[in-house]
Parts: structure tokens; C-alpha cells; sequence
């Protein structure tokens, strides 16, 4: 499983970038395009080097372990993946691309793509002394018209960006993306109901045009959840220093919450069942919210019966579990 912490030549080439820059500009910078993005508005708001970074370190860790959550999802189901070639689709300062590098040592080829001139300037400021990212090809551009014009990649990752574009357009960019999928497409999203909705909305197109869910879900049918639920996940993460200076916080860690789906080209055989929240553990039983491959289930254990509820006990929110588990041929 890879870790959801930045790596260490990450961190290490964001705190190369920081020296020099003040943090409570930082701050200042992190809080304003935050507002700006709770106000419904996009990445437009980062247009200078010093916004970028202010960006990245305010929300490259928590966009990072999503990323890393989705993608070890993807490996337990999928894990003879071995993608040479990936397609990171508004890149922004290159989080899916050095989260994919960490989880796939497979992975030769990488591809970029954005819009914004400081995230991209960041991003490939970033890599300059990666081994394994230097080399990285970064193209500046709106998404659709780079994806054109861009090659087919194994793996085709968009993180947090479909919901800086219209309905439309996220449609139009869903069959393109998917176009471009020589094997998995991975979309992760804030994990609110607008961002579960984008990803529903996106799976159903991409199901009918013949794609098949390798995770969260275990079928491909509809999602079994009604308003005011839906799906979700969170991941936990360390805040460094200059993480909790930038954010103006005093937790040493945060939990990210983010929606996702990924969708293969290939068949998936074993379609186990997915906790969909934390399991509610009492003195007489454990009860666990599953999606199965037969629907929504609460599964019950009682205490008597030891082993089991020792088991559901241990179980967590984003993992998979034997109980509704089944072989699909
Ligand atoms: C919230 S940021 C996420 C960046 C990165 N994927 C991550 O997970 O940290 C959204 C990114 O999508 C890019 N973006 C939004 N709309 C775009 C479009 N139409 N074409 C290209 N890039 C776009 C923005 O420039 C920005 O870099």
C-alpha cells in the first residue's frame, strides 16, 4: 500500500521552493483561494508562483492522500495493474502524477495536462530533481483540446477538476477521457454530495459506453444510495510544520474526505463488498454499512460470535470485506 504522505523528495522540493517565501504570505494566499473555491469558484484564482505554492502546500497533501486512497483501492481489486503510460488530466502542480509514480514502479511515461501557467510552472519546478519525473512531458492547455491532441495513456487519472468545468463539458470530457483509456480511468472528487454527484453522473456515461467499475463499487449497476446519503470516503493524513503554518492550524493531522471511481477496461472477477462507513461498534454487536454486489446491506455481528466480531471490530471506513463478497464468471 503506498503511503498517504508526501513522499520525501516531494516534501523535500516544496520546502526548497518555500525557503525564501514568507509563510504568513503563504497563509494569507492559502486562505483567499480557499475562499474562492468554497465560493463555487475554480483554480483561476492562482496566478502568480507564490499563489501556487501557497496552493500546494495548503492542498497538495490532502489531494495527495486522496489520490493514494483511490489508487490502493484500485490496486486490491486490480493487482496484476502495471501501467507503463499515465495521463494526468488538470494536473495542476502534478499530485495524481507523483502519487501514481509512488504506487506503480511500472509507470515510464507521464503525461500532464492544465491550463494554469503557475500550477504548471510549479509542477515542473517540482520534478526537476525527481529521477523518476524530470522528464515528464507537461502540456499547457484546456483539457479537452490537450486531450486531443494527446496519446492514449494505461492509466488516465483527473483529480479534484471535474468540478471547475460546466455539466456539459465534464460529459464531453468524460468520453474523451475515456477515449484516451487504454486501461483504468481514475476520477476522484471532493467527497461532498456535488462532488459524489459529478462522479455518479460520470459513471453511468462511462458504463454505457462499456466501462466497468474496479472500485469503490462492487457492480455496475446503480448506486444503491438515496439523498440525503451518498458516497464517500476519508483518508487521514500528517500536516508537517509548514502545512499547519499555511492552514493556520494546530492538529498535527487532517482527514480528507473525497469521492472517486475508477473504471477499467477489463473484467473484473471478484467484486467484493465495500464498507461505506465507519462501523458502528456497540457492547452486543457490530453493525456494518456495505455496499455488495446485491445492494445496501447492514451487516450485523453479534459479540457471541467471537472471531467475526472481532473481525467487523477491525474493519474500516474505504475497505473492502469478505461478508457480501462474490465471484462474478
Ligand atoms: C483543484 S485543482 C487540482 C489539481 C490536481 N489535480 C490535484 O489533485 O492537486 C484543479 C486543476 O484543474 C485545472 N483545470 C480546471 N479546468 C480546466 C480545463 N478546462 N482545462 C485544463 N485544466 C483545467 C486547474 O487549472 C487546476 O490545476
Amino acid at each position: 500500500m503506498t503511503s498517504p504522505d508526501l513522499p520525501a523528495e516531494l516534501k523535500a522540493a516544496l520546502d526548497a521552493k518555500l525557503r525564501g517565501f514568507s509563510r504568513n504570505d503563504a497563509a494569507g494566499r492559502a486562505a483567499s483561494i480557499s475562499k474562492t473555491y468554497r465560493d463555487g469558484g475554480g483554480s483561476g484564482a492562482i496566478r502568480s508562483e507564490a499563489d501556487a505554492l501557497a496552493y500546494a502546500l495548503a492542498r497538495m497533501p490532502a489531494t495527495y492522500a486522496a489520490v493514494t486512497a483511490s489508487l490502493n483501492a484500485l490496486v486490491e481489486i486490480r493487482p496484476d495493474l502495471a501501467p507503463t503510460s499515465l495521463l494526468d488530466v488538470g494536473a495542476g502542480p502534478g499530485t495524481a502524477t507523483w502519487a501514481a509514480a509512488e504506487t506503480f514502479p511500472s509507470l515510464q511515461r507521464f503525461t500532464l495536462l492544465d491550463a494554469n501557467d503557475a500550477l504548471r510552472a510549479l509542477a515542473l519546478g517540482l520534478v526537476t530533481d525527481s529521477f523518476r519525473l524530470r522528464d515528464v512531458s507537461y502540456e499547457r492547455g484546456e483539457a479537452r483540446a490537450a486531450l486531443a491532441k494527446a496519446d492514449t495513456a494505461d492509466l488516465v487519472v483527473a483529480s479534484y477538476m471535474i468540478g471547475e468545468i460546466g455539466d456539459a463539458e465534464q460529459r464531453a470530457l468524460a468520453e474523451l477521457m475515456w477515449a484516451k483509456t487504454r486501461d483504468t480511468l481514475l476520477v476522484i472528487e471532493p467527497g461532498t454530495p456535488a462532488g459524489y454527484a459529478r462522479i455518479i453522473a460520470l459513471r453511468e456515461r462511462l458504463i454505457a459506453l462499456g466501462a466497468h467499475v474496479a472500485a469503490p463499487c462492487p457492480h455496475d449497476g446503480k448506486c444503491p444510495l438515496q439523498p440525503p446519503d451518498w458516497c464517500h470516503f476519508t483518508q487521514r493524513l500528517q500536516r508537517s510544520r509548514a502545512h499547519k503554518q499555511v492552514k493556520g492550524a494546530e492538529l498535527p493531522f487532517e482527514d480528507e474526505k473525497f469521492a472517486y471511481v475508477a473504471l477499467t477496461r477489463a473484467r473484473i472477477e471478484k467484486r467484493p463488498a465495500r464498507v461505506l462507513a465507519q462501523p458502528e461498534v456497540t457492547k452486543a454487536a457490530v453493525v456494518t454499512k456495505l455496499c455488495t454486489i446485491d445492494g445496501l446491506v447492514f451487516a450485523t455481528v453479534p459479540r457471541r460470535d467471537k472471531a467475526a466480531y472481532h473481525r467487523a471490530r477491525k474493519q474500516r471506513w474505504g475497505e473492502t470485506s469478505e461478508t457480501g463478497t462474490r465471484e462474478t464468471n
